[in-house]
C-alpha cells in the first residue's frame, strides 16, 4: 500500500487560536459539502442540516491525496456523522476523523461555529 503523508492534523475547539471566517450560511448547500482554502490547506466544510449541525475536515481524502471530501457524501453510521469519499467510497468520521473501513489512516478534522449566519472554521495559527 501507499504511504502517504498526511500533513494535515485535527484541531480540538479548546485550542482553537484563530476563527476563519468561511462564508455566509448561504454559501454552503445543505447536507453537502464546501471547499474553502485557509493558508496553504484547502478544508471541506459540511452544513449538516438535517442533524442541525456543522462540520470541517481536510479536504484531501488521505487514501490518495485526492482534494475530494467536499464533494464526497455525508451520511450516518451508528449515529456518527461521517463522509464518504467520491473516489473509492473510503469513509470517515466528522466528529474524530477516524476512518471507518478499518484502516490505518484518518483525517483531520475542525470545529465549526455559526455566528449570526456566518460560519467560522477554527485553526491553531
Ligand atoms: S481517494 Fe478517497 S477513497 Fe480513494
Amino acid at each position: 500500500m501507499e504511504n502517504l503523508i498526511n500533513e494535515y492534523q485535527s484541531v480540538a475547539i479548546e485550542d482553537v487560536k484563530v476563527w476563519f471566517k468561511a462564508g455566509t450560511l448561504k454559501d454552503f448547500p445543505s447536507n453537502r459539502g464546501g471547499c474553502i482554502k485557509y493558508k496553504n490547506k484547502q478544508i471541506a466544510v459540511f452544513n449538516f442540516e438535517r442533524r442541525n449541525e456543522w462540520y470541517a475536515c481536510q479536504n484531501a481524502c488521505p487514501h490518495k491525496m485526492e482534494m475530494v471530501l467536499s464533494r464526497g457524501m455525508t451520511g450516518s453510521a451508528d449515529g456518527v456523522p461521517k463522509i464518504a469519499c467520491p473516489m473509492h467510497k473510503k469513509t470517515f468520521s466528522l466528529v474524530d476523523g477516524s476512518n471507518l473501513n478499518g484502516e490505518e489512516y484518518s483525517i483531520a478534522t475542525y470545529p465549526v461555529k455559526v455566528v449570526d449566519e456566518e460560519v467560522f472554521v477554527g485553526f491553531l495559527e
